[in-house]
């Protein structure tokens, strides 16, 4: 039997990367999952892959920093499979600018926000009360390593993820008498498009990123959602409030080496 048999899930972000891997082990471990993003194309794409392999899934369009779409998504979720057992608040966006503080611009200060910090927020906010109807559930924030000791021309993206972080902890202290648990996943660096098109952008930086990992190597996107699943799962009952680092050892220091 899968971790996940007989639960409802949902992944934003889940077009691209590790919010697709995440959906795709959740239908393996025996989850119904709806998909959501803003990219239809892939999300479609995404979502009938899953059922191509004999799972249940829907693609439902929604912009996580729109408080209406946000709960249209909650409302799709509860209408084509009866529930939310658990939620994985995975999309990321708005930002992509390298820059100093002083240097960073207002728009990019705050689109960032409005992505990974707003959007999660919006997405708590829904995702509550459907767990609630539910009799419990689980949430699993995406964080980021980078929050455990800062990291330089990333400060918006960072401050946004360092947000979800205390939003992740409060929200385990408000909800465990619901029996929702809400924790987080801190991803170090994963071979998805995002990294991707970091990569080429900044080509100077794909080594000295490789070589932050104690591991020498950065993850495969499975390596995220196994954590993220579990963290989802009945398996991790007593566990709320905590992030799983899943980084390759990016927080050890192997300089020396
Ligand atoms: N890839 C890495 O190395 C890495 C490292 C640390 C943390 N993370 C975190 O992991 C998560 C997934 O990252 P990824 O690398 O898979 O990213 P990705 O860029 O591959 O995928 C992000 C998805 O979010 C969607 N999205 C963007 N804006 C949205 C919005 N407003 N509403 C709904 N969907 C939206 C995009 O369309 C895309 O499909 C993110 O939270 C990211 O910050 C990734």
């Amino acid at each position: 039997m899968g971790l996940l048999e007989g639960k409802v899930g949902l992944v934003t972000g889940a077009s691209s990367g590790l919010g697709r891997a995440t959906s795709n082990l959740a239908s393996e471990e025996g989850s119904k999952i709806v998909l959501v993003d803003i990219n239809d194309e892939a999300g479609e794409a995404a979502a009938e892959e899953i059922r191509k392999a004999g799972g249940h899934a829907i693609y439902v369009h929604a912009d996580v920093t729109k408080p209406a779409e946000v709960e249209a998504m909650v409302a799709a979720t509860v209408s084509e499979f009866g529930r939310l057992d658990w939620a994985s608040n995975n999309a990321v966006g708005g930002g992509g600018a390298m820059k100093l503080l002083h240097e960073t611009d207002n728009a990019v200060w705050s689109s960032t926000m409005d992505v990974c910090l707003d959007g999660v927020f919006n997405c708590m906010k829904a995702e509550v009360p459907a767990m609630m109807e539910a009799g419990g559930g689980s949430i699993v924030n995406i964080i980021t390593a980078s929050v455990f000791k800062g990291e330089a021309m990333l400060g918006a993206y960072i401050a946004a993820k360092g947000g979800v972080d205390a939003l992740t902890r409060t929200g385990a202290a408000e909800y465990a008498g619901c029996g929702i648990r809400v924790n987080s996943v801190a991803p170090g660096g994963f071979e998805t498009p995002q990294i991707a098109n970091y990569f080429r952008k900044f080509p100077e930086h794909k080594e000295k990123t490789i070589n932050q990992h104690a591991m020498r190597r950065i993850g495969q996107p499975r390596e995220v959602a196994e954590p993220v699943i579990w963290l989802a799962s009945d398996r991790a009952s007593f566990v709320t409030g905590i992030c799983i680092p899943c980084e390759g050892g990016i927080n050890v220091n192997s300089h020396l080496l």
